[in-house]
């Protein structure tokens, strides 16, 4: 897909791979719509901020109809991106966190879809790219709840991709390992650092994926720092 000039949606933009990737959208030429609770940090003039808090169904709703008065009822891509993890645990894990992991990175996820997919398959054109994580992947202790958050995603994602494709509707699940990001703020053990993926690079795998060929899907995009501890002594 060309993306000049195409209507990007993307959740969680006011920092780490939201940010980069709302950035290289418009180097691309597409028209960005971010959704969160903190703004994109960059003036731009084919950006539109919407504060919105993806747990809040009616929220979102609402964002989605301003998007769609705006692009002339058009949405051709939508990124679910907006995400936390809490760690921990399994028995000192808050109920408050286990529901804003859920809330955020699943709930928030399906909300986008289910708004975004009607206007997909009128226009005969669309591409869900949905971030999971390499805990999407393994179990880990002290993890299970953003594990399971990001299963979710992976089995979301998995069912999604066999059920739009001959709408010729993309869906991509990604699946990084660690990011130089402020998402390790609640995980007090591990500080982000020059060996972890870098945003913008986890980005730009986003752009290409985007930018593939109508007839051309890439299913699953799985990336991992190469030597995340820093090269062997
Ligand atoms: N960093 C990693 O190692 C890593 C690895 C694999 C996958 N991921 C996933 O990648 C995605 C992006 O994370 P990141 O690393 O870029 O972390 P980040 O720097 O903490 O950014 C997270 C973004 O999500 C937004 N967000 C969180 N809760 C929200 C809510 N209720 N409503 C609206 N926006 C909300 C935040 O906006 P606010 O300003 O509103 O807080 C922020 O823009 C997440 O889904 C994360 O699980 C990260």
């Amino acid at each position: 897909m060309n993306l000049s000039n195409k209507i990007a949606v993307v959740t969680g933009v006011s920092k780490g791979i939201g940010a980069a990737l709302c950035q290289q959208l418009l180097e691309e030429g597409a028209i960005v719509f971010g959704l969160g609770r903190n703004a994109y940090p960059e003036a731009h003039p084919n950006f539109t901020f919407i504060p919105t808090d993806v747990r809040n169904y009616e929220a979102v709703e609402k964002a989605f109809h301003q998007i769609y008065e705006a692009s002339n009822q058009q949405i051709d891509i939508l990124i679910n991106n907006a995400g936390l993890g809490y760690f921990g645990n399994v028995e000192d894990l808050p109920m408050t966190e286990w529901d804003e992991m859920m809330q955020t990175n699943v709930n928030a996820m399906f909300y986008c879809t289910r708004l975004a997919v009607p206007k997909m398959k009128a226009n005969g054109l669309g591409h869900i790219i949905n971030i999971a994580s390499t805990a999407g992947l393994e179990g880990m202790p002290m993890v299970s709840g953003y594990c399971a958050t990001k299963w979710a995603v992976k089995g979301f994602s998995e069912s999604l991709w066999r059920e739009l494709r001959d709408f010729k509707i993309k869906v991509t699940c990604v699946y990084p390992g660690s990011t130089k990001t402020d998402f390790f703020r609640n995980s007090p053990n591990i500080q982000p650092h020059d060996y972890m993926l870098m945003p913008h690079d986890v980005a730009a795998m986003m752009v290409y994926a985007l930018k593939t060929p109508d007839n051309f899907h890439q299913v699953n995009l799985e990336v991992r720092p190469l030597q995340p501890k820093g090269p062997k002594k």
